[in-house]
């Protein structure tokens, strides 16, 4: 059983052998423990590790004896509040703390107390896949300590409290949100009564700070299938509290027994689709966001059915508000977002018609750098039931994207920079700042985008001319 695990072969990191005979020199007992010994278990191969080491002791004192012993410089980071230390050692980051009878809490502001044993500490954890300890004491290098019998858990694939939940959750009310995002991630199942109580405590998720509840929901956005999380997360009570625009997209509506679609499913399911393509966090948030208008757009009428119209200019301007909430970054990110959300429905309009150049170019305009980006976005989009609309759809993209690549290569207009300069418009008519130098510049701008004349300064200039005429200038002497 899990209690005669030997696991010291899995112990590569010199510092590990190196804690475990300060350890011994010092009298004290020390563990690995939390998500790196999860993961081992798992064989989850991560590309950045944090290593929780725990001691039954001074957590401070024996960080600063090990660093110490790696490098008399290197530097130790101390909280001394949290009664935690960390350095980082060959890229990886070790943190180190005693055990406690008092609930783990990162950033409580309670200063804690080091007086538990490891059961003691074990207990107070979030989950029983996170008690799992690995010792490093010589005598018992690499043993696995697992009173909660989270080696069981973790082959069941399962989450669940070493306390009750109750208390597990109470203890730190973000344990429900990481509940949900460690379920999102590793594909477990949350045990019925840890479930249950993250059902009756929802509310509580309201003390949590929202850049702890935002990371977790990054990381649950960031998982295979972030559909699972979002399910638990609604099932849960706990969507309506923290994105309710997402928790509005739920239900079918029927008037005169005609019913429209359950966009909160719809969401999700382009939210998976746009996953296999893209590990973009920002794209990924687009999807979700996509239809985040459509319940304050929809509209009925007999003739036309339901409507949700100009939902992506309404959801554009919904962003800034829900980031600025969720104390996303309201930076060139947020404006990606808004941007992909405005021009949600711009292909799949052009691709249910005929792909004229100027509207593919007018597309590429507005796109710019992040065309591949709302390509991806839009094919996620097209989750219809009915197969064959599906490879329609999909062909037609299919020919929306070499267009794009075609008119790119001809045209040049995804970074669009005017061939005629407002300088150039007031030196050959020698104007003053007005508003016909702009009037020009627009004119020349949807001349290209028209497909009227070409993207370089010839055409361009000729046309400047043309336009100057009919506004009634006239060239300086010298110039045109
Ligand atoms: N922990 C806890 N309650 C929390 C946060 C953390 O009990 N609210 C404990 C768990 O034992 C956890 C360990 O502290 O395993 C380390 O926490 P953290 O580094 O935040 O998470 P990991 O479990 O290591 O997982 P990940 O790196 O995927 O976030």
């Amino acid at each position: 059983m899990s209690a005669s695990l030997n696991l010291k072969e899995h112990l590569q990191h010199p510092t590990f052998a190196l804690i475990g005979s300060i350890s011994d020199s010092e009298g004290l007992e020390t563990y690995v423990i939390g998500g790196f010994v999860r993961d081992l278990l798992m064989y989850r191969k991560r590309e950045h590790y944090d290593i929780d080491i725990v001691t039954v002791g001074s957590g401070i004192g024996l960080a600063k004896k090990v660093a110490f012993a790696i490098h008399p410089k290197l530097n130790v980071t101390v909280f001394k509040n949290f009664g935690t230390a960390m350095f980082r050692d060959n890229e990886v980051d070790f943190e180190f703390v005693g055990t406690r009878k008092e609930s783990y809490r990162r950033d409580s502001r309670k200063p804690i107390v080091e007086d538990g044993t490891l059961v003691d500490d074990q207990n107070r954890r979030d989950f029983t896949m996170n008690t799992l300890a690995i010792s490093l004491n010589k005598e018992r290098y690499g043993d696995l300590v697992d009173p909660f019998n989270g080696l069981g858990d973790l082959e069941a694939k399962l989450i669940r409290t070493p306390l009750d939940p109750d208390i597990t959750f109470s203890d730190d009310p973000l344990r429900m949100m990481r509940a949900i995002r460690f379920a999102s991630q590793l594909n477990f199942r949350i045990e019925g009564g840890t479930f249950s109580a993250i059902t009756k405590q929802a509310d509580r998720i309201n003390i949590v700070s929202k850049e702890r509840i935002s990371e977790e929901l990054n990381k649950i956005i960031l998982s295979d299938k972030p559909s699972i999380g979002f399910k638990l997360l609604e099932v849960s009570g706990l969507l309506k509290i923290i994105l309710p625009e997402i928790q509005n997209l739920k239900g079918r509506e029927s008037i005169n027994g005609i019913y429209h679609k359950d966009n909160f499913y719809h969401t999700l399911e382009v939210l998976d689709r746009i996953c296999v393509n893209t590990d973009n966090l920002w794209l990924r948030w687009s999807a979700l966001l996509h239809d985040v208008a459509k319940p304050v757009t929809k509209r009925f009428s007999p003739a036309l059915g339901w409507t949700f119209h100009a939902h992506n200019f309404v959801g554009e301007k919904m962003v800034p508000k829900l980031f600025d909430r969720l104390r996303l970054p309201l930076n060139e990110k947020m404006k990606f977002v808004q941007k992909m959300v405005l021009l949600h429905m711009r292909p799949i309009v052009l691709s249910e018609e005929e792909v004229t150049d100027s509207a593919v170019r007018r597309l590429l305009f507005d796109a710019g750098d992040d065309i591949d980006d709302l390509m991806t976005l839009c094919e996620a989009d097209i989750t219809s039931k009915n197969e064959e609309k599906v490879t329609r759809f999909l062909a037609n993209f299919q020919l929306v994207r070499e267009k794009l690549k075609e008119i790119e290569e001809k045209d040049a207009v995804r970074n669009f920079q005017p061939p005629v300069t407002g300088e150039l418009i007031m030196e050959t008519f020698g104007l003053q700042p007005c508003k016909e130098i702009g009037l020009i510049k627009s004119a020349i701008k949807e001349a290209i985008l028209d497909g009227e004349i070409s993207n370089n300064f010839e055409e361009a200039h000729l046309f400047m001319m043309k336009k100057g005429k009919e506004l009634g200038l006239e060239a300086v002497k010298g110039k045109g």
